[in-house]
């Protein structure tokens, strides 16, 4: 049989482009987990939509970078400067996003948000709508179309309305909050009834699925039922999916001489220190500030460790058009600067902290020569980081230490130092625990962890979520 035609459409393409001359285009892979996982699914005939990164206001360009992306199977979804500002700079990144990691919107700009939300929201819906424009240039019939996150919570229903037979399937990969925090979104209503447009709706974990079906019963006065939610006799599915991610890929990557090479360079390096591995885009959900002020504090109480531990973060720049993020950025410039002049020594610092992403080899090396890995998130959808890192580790076992708020606390608990990332003091007790674990503790908390990254791939993911939008279209024809 041939492959099930898929149209994933993401707001970020998997590659990001950056212009070189009039018609030419440099493509560069994009960093987040929701590109790593996509990136991992390989059984169908796939097609990406979504947009490239950059505004290309004239036709040469567009032409250029249609044809290039075309060798990549994405097609392009072009949103001028304007709308990217209020779309994705503003109702997605500003509103959305705190919103949904319960972090809240930004402070100082609170009333001037409340008085843009209109705009923002109008951008937002009219952003959506050029998504299924192009979705609807490329569909065809049969095809399963797969709608990722919140940027495109309005999709669903442009793509409902112009097709009621298409597959249409949406999944999340943020929280989806309680609902008395999605209660005070202006918009609240108007986001879940297009979200219950599509067929099948997907969370990471049961507890996000839970949230959005009360938000549906709460705020909608729907009934929700063990299956999902249901209006006028129309059913939403809504299940649970947990991503995880390529494994083979990283264990493969291992093998490779240029990662053993700079698996070199780093051991020689850092000979003689223990070193403790941050890997997160720098994020405010990622509690960075909180990761490194518990490094202090174990620093601190701790003298013996001083010049035996480094903590090497790298904090790869993101929507750095948000002035949340920019705060962000010197917020932990400082904080790494007045720590590293204050444990430092001339030949020494404690923290080497990295403003940029690194290749793929690169980081397979970090993941792999490293001792313990810190992940702080304060919320996080699932982060894909934890299960990168267990999988570089089957040599090594090093010591994992999750924050309870990260989805994966729910799938590597039983092998990760579980933390609330508010609580300095247990992290940093957390990090001496980490630092002095026996290697028989190591490797059972480990073997733990690889069994679970490894059986759970993204690959699986997406065949059990595709399986399970066409089973529910059939049920529903079954049904009417
Ligand atoms: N990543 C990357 N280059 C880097 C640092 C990170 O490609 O220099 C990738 C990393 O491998 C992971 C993703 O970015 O797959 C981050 O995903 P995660 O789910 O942890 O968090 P998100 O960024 O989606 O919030
Ligand atoms: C998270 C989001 C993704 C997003 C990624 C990177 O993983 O869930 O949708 O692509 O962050 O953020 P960016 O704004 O650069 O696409």
């Amino acid at each position: 049989a041939s492959k099930q035609r898929l149209l994933v459409v993401a707001n970020r393409l998997p590659v990001s482009a950056v212009r070189h001359g009039e018609d030419s285009w440099q493509l560069e892979m994009s960093v987040g987990g929701l590109v790593t996982a996509l990136l991992g699914v390989k059984e169908f005939d796939t097609r990406w939509i979504g947009w490239a990164g950059v505004n290309v206001p004239d036709e040469i360009g567009q032409k250029a970078l249609a044809k290039a992306l075309d060798e990549k199977r994405c097609i392009p979804v072009f949103l001028d400067e304007e709308v990217v500002h209020q779309y994705y700079n503003g109702y997605c990144n500003n509103i959305l996003w705190p919103l949904f990691h319960y972090i809240g919107l930004p402070q100082e700009d609170r009333l001037a948000t409340t008085r843009s939300f209109q705009s923002q929201f109008d951008a937002y819906k009219k952003a959506n709508q050029l998504f299924a424009d192009v979705v609807n240039e490329h569909y065809e019939e049969g095809d399963v179309v797969w709608c990722h996150d919140y940027h495109l919570m309005f999709l669903p229903k442009c793509l409902k309305e112009r097709n009621s037979k298409m597959k249409v399937g949406w999944f999340l990969h943020t929280p989806f909050p309680s609902s008395e925090i999605h209660r005070m979104l202006p918009s609240r209503l108007e986001l879940l009834r297009s979200v219950l447009a599509a067929d099948l709706v997907g969370f990471h974990t049961y507890d996000y699925a839970r949230h959005f079906v009360s938000a549906c019963t709460r705020i909608l006065g729907l009934e929700g039922t063990p299956e999902g939610v249901e209006d006028q006799g129309k059913l939403t599915r809504i299940a649970a999916f947990p991503v995880g991610i390529d494994s083979e890929r990283f264990i493969k990557a291992l093998e490779l001489p240029e990662v053993q090479d700079h698996m070199k360079v780093l051991k020689q390096r850092f000979a003689g220190r223990k070193v403790m591995l941050g890997v997160d885009r720098l994020d405010m959900i990622k509690g960075i500030p909180q990761k490194i002020l518990a490094f202090e504090k174990f620093l601190e109480e701790n003298p013996n460790w001083r010049n035996k531990v480094v903590l090497l973060q790298i904090a790869v720049p993101t929507r750095t058009d948000v002035p949340e993020y920019q705060k962000l950025t010197s917020q932990v410039h400082e904080i790494v600067g007045r720590i590293n002049g204050r444990f430092g020594s001339l030949t020494a610092v404690p923290i080497h902290h990295l403003d940029r992403s690194l290749d793929f080899h690169e980081l397979c090396a970090l993941y792999a020569v490293t001792d313990v890995a810190l992940v702080t998130s304060l919320r996080d959808g699932m982060n894909l980081v934890s299960y990168e890192y267990v999988a570089c580790q089957e040599s090594k076992k090093g010591v994992l230490i999750l924050s309870e708020f990260a989805g994966a606390a729910q799938s590597l608990g039983a092998g990760a130092i579980l933390v609330n990332p508010w609580n300095v003091t247990e992290v940093a007790y957390s990090i001496g625990y980490a630092l002095n674990m026996p290697a028989d503790e190591r490797e059972k908390r480990h073997h733990h962890n690889f069994k679970h990254v490894i059986s759970h791939t993204a690959q699986e993911w997406a065949a059990t979520f595709v399986s399970e939008l066409n089973v529910t279209i059939v049920e529903a024809q079954l049904r009417t």
